[in-house]
């Protein structure tokens, strides 16, 4: 029987065809899965990251809320262009505690993973109140309204509750702790000591430059200043030897 005959076989019947697709795709499937779950770069921990903290987290909620992964990615792929004008490219562990992750599929606008600490607080509020006062030819949106909307924060300690269902290692003091970390981290004046050893590395400040009030624009600020600043790379050993 040639092979072409013994395929037509195969064709013509619906229960062996599924078997055979069925074993194929599972032999696909291991030889494409499996590798994750030893490869190093896949599983290690990289020293610096922690869950996010509560503001940021606000922040984070907010990016979600507006879309802004529709144009904007966050991996950095490890192409020397990418590199060159984004940074070390993304690590997997830099993305640990993301649920859901937020590495995008269209760059509108560039990649955002390691926006922390470009620009000032001020450049942030100007740029997403109106894009095209600090880049003429943007064609982002305006978000000037997160400025006059205050950030809802009563329900943060149980976001962090969510987050730990879904595997984050938020603790119960964290959990107990979640609103007034919230408040102290946008607030310059606050008593940070707690908030600075429970999130190491969050920075402190009033984001949206309006110290009255706690908006939305706050936490989104927080959030983008902390991307892709928690990893030291000067200290990272990168086994693949790409840089
Ligand atoms: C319609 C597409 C679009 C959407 C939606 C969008 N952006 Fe942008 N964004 C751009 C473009 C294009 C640029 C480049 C021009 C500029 O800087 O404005 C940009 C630039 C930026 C930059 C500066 C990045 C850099 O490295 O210079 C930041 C930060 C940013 N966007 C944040 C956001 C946030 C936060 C949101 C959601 C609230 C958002 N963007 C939504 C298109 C978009």
């Amino acid at each position: 029987m040639s092979i072409l005959k013994k395929h037509s076989t195969l064709e013509k019947n619906a229960t062996l065809l599924l078997l055979a697709s069925l074993a194929v795709v599972t032999v696909g499937g291991i030889v494409e899965i499996a590798p994750l779950f030893y490869l190093q770069n896949t599983i290690e921990k990289v020293e610096g990251m922690r869950p996010y903290s509560p503001l940021e987290l606000a922040g984070r909620n907010i990016y979600i809320r507006e879309g802004c992964y529709l144009c904007h990615s966050q991996m950095i792929r490890p192409f020397r262009d990418e590199v060159e004008r984004y940074g070390h490219y993304s690590l997997a562990a830099e993305s640990m505690y993301d649920h859901s992750f937020q590495w995008g599929s269209k760059r509108t606008g560039p990649d955002l993973a390691r926006v922390g600490d470009r620009y000032s607080n001020e450049w942030h509020v100007q740029h997403l109140s109106n894009p095209r006062d600090v880049v003429p030819e943007s064609v982002m949106p305006r978000y000037a309204f997160l400025k006059d909307t205050d950030l809802k924060i009563n329900d943060v300690a149980m976001d962090l509750k969510a987050n730990v269902d879904v595997g984050v290692p938020y603790s119960q003091e964290m959990i107990d702790n979640a609103e007034a970390d919230l408040k102290a981290q946008a607030d310059p004046d606050a008593d940070t000591k707690g908030l600075l050893a429970r999130y190491p590395k969050a920075k402190v400040g009033d984001f949206d430059g309006d110290g009255k009030r706690l908006t939305e624009m706050d936490a989104l600020v927080a959030y983008l200043q902390m991307l892709g600043t928690l990893v030291d790379f000067s200290t990272y050993d990168d086994a693949s030897g790409y840089r």
